[in-house]
């Protein structure tokens, strides 16, 4: 069985909707609400979410650690931490045992297959990560703008969440000090970096995250699209 880390105290700063950014709503539901479901649909219940410790939620402020916040069934609410990678390590402290994967709050167009083919691919790999080809070609420049160097497409990846581990991988990973996890933009390099295998697992574009007005209102039309679908949950 696997338990989710669903990692949602980041401020939201780019975002700047006076709010948490998984606290906005987004087509009739809190941000984060699409990825609870996502996840519940993949058969996963076991979730831990790493909120802000005091969020203002619904203009008040509404002390979300505790059970204060109704997230439904099986979700238990712990505070996160400075860092992503510190509220992933507060995430873990709480979860329950078997293979972990960790979600971003800010992707809310993650459907269950994102779960399932990443928990899937742990067969062969410490862990595994949701990842789209890229389309942009990708040069590298100097301070002063000159291209140096065009780089090779087809073995770039964006990466994205899910991103699925084995627990001791992620154990040993996270067995770090704060200033490496402050470092990570993801959990796979803390992987990397300990000598674990990382597997990518091809996702779309589709699965964006949320981090400019734009891209929430580039979300808000897809999910008001998935919705008014007949198949629509
Ligand atoms: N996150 C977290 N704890 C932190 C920082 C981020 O749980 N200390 C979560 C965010 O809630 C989000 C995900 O990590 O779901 C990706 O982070 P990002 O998109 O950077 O979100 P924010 O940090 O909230 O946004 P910003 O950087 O614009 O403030
Ligand atoms: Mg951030």
């Amino acid at each position: 069985m696997a338990v989710a880390l669903l990692v949602a105290a980041g401020s939201g700063e780019r975002l700047g909707a006076g709010r948490p950014k998984a606290f906005v709503f987004l087509a009739g539901r809190l941000m984060l609400e699409w990825s609870l479901e996502a996840l519940r649909a993949a058969g996963i219940d076991d979730i831990v979410v790493a909120a802000p410790a005091d969020a203002a939620v619904g203009g008040d402020i509404v002390r979300v650690v505790g059970d204060e916040l109704a997230l439904g069934p099986g979700v238990t609410v712990v505070a996160g931490g400075a860092a992503r990678s510190e509220s992933v390590r507060a995430a873990l402290a709480a979860a329950a045992p078997g293979h972990v994967v960790v979600h971003d709050a800010a992707r809310p167009l993650v459907t269950p297959d994102h779960f399932s083919a990443a928990l899937a691919a742990l067969a062969d790999a410490d862990c595994a990560i949701a990842a789209a080809p890229l389309t942009d070609t990708v040069k590298e420049a100097g301070p002063d703008r000159l291209v140096t160097a065009t780089l090779d497409r087809s073995r770039l990846w964006a990466i994205q969440t899910p991103q699925a581990f084995r627990r001791p991988a992620l154990e040993r990973a996270l067995a770090v000090g704060d200033d490496v996890l402050a470092q990570a933009t993801d959990d796979a390099w803390l992987v990397e970096r300990t000598g674990g295998t990382v597997r990518v697992v091809e996702s779309t574009p589709a699965n964006l995250k949320v981090t400019t007005p734009h891209d929430l209102r580039i979300a808000e039309l897809l999910l008001a699209d998935r919705l008014s679908r007949p198949s629509a949950p």
